[in-house]
């Protein structure tokens, strides 16, 4: 392999996408800063550099995360990390009982089939490239074993989903170079983290960023880390 290893990030132009963009441009990587509207991903990579690279996609889209996927190859040839970022939360003060559907619908279009979408897309590649790093975004919300409460009923099954999402990929690319993580960045302070929230998007970023530059010949797939530590499913 030559040249710089190239991350798409979704989700990239904010949040915790755009610090995670930052860490790995800081290690030396390629990054494909993706957003949703064109201005909002050219803006987020100018920032990061003259190496970034500005992607429109929307997750929720499968056209779009193919003519996302086609234009990164178009462009460097390669993907060699995919950090699965982009996320919504918008079930605050909903119930299991009496949910509203189209809420649920909307949170599991792209917190588990949007993520799903763009690995499915990218896998192949990295397949017969014999390396790859995928990151979920996951979140303490949909641990099984710490979902003692009922709040956010949507947000909690789309994580837990994308959990099951990372185990079920890692075991079907066993051996094949390519590792499926999940990372909770703890309670961050973004639009969806909100400003109270105790974790600056720095140390958010940290365990995402680890797991997508696993060195070469590193065994570590189809877990769940926060704070670089196996967190219970
Ligand atoms: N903040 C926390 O406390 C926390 C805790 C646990 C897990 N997480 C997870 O971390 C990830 C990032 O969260 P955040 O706090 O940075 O959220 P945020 O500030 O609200 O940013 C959300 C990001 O998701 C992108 N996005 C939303 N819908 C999309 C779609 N359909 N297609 C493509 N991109 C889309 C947005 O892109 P646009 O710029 O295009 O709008 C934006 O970059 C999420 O998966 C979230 O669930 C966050």
């Amino acid at each position: 392999m030559t040249g710089p290893r190239v991350a798409l990030v979704t989700g990239g132009a904010r949040g915790l996408g755009a610090e995670i963009g930052r860490q790995l441009a800081q290690r030396g990587l390629r990054v494909l800063v993706s957003a949703r509207n064109a201005e909002d991903a050219k803006r987020a990579a100018d920032r990061l550099g003259p190496d970034a690279l500005p992607l429109t996609l929307d997750v929720t889209s499968p056209r779009s995360v193919e003519a996302a996927v086609l234009r990164a190859l178009g462009m460097t040839g390669r993907v060699d990390v995919l950090v699965n970022n982009a996320g919504i939360g918008i079930d605050g003060g909903q119930r299991a009982v009496g949910v509203d559907y189209r809420i649920v619908r909307e949170t599991l279009e792209t917190n588990l089939l949007g993520a799903w979408r763009v690995a499915d897309a990218v896998i192949p590649h990295m397949v017969t490239a014999g390396y790859g790093r995928i990151v979920n975004l996951a979140s303490n919300l949909g641990s099984l074993s710490l979902m003692t409460r009922g709040e956010q009923p949507a947000y909690r099954v789309s994580k837990a989903a994308l959990s099951a999402l990372t185990r079920i990929l890692a075991a079907d690319l066993d051996g094949t170079g390519v590792l499926v993580n999940a990372a909770s960045p703890g309670w961050v302070r973004t639009t969806m983290g909100g400003p109270e929230a105790p974790r600056s998007v720095e140390q958010g970023a940290d365990t995402p960023v680890w797991l997508a530059t696993l060195p070469d010949g590193d065994k570590t797939t189809g877990g769940l880390f926060h704070e670089r530590r196996a967190l219970p499913w």
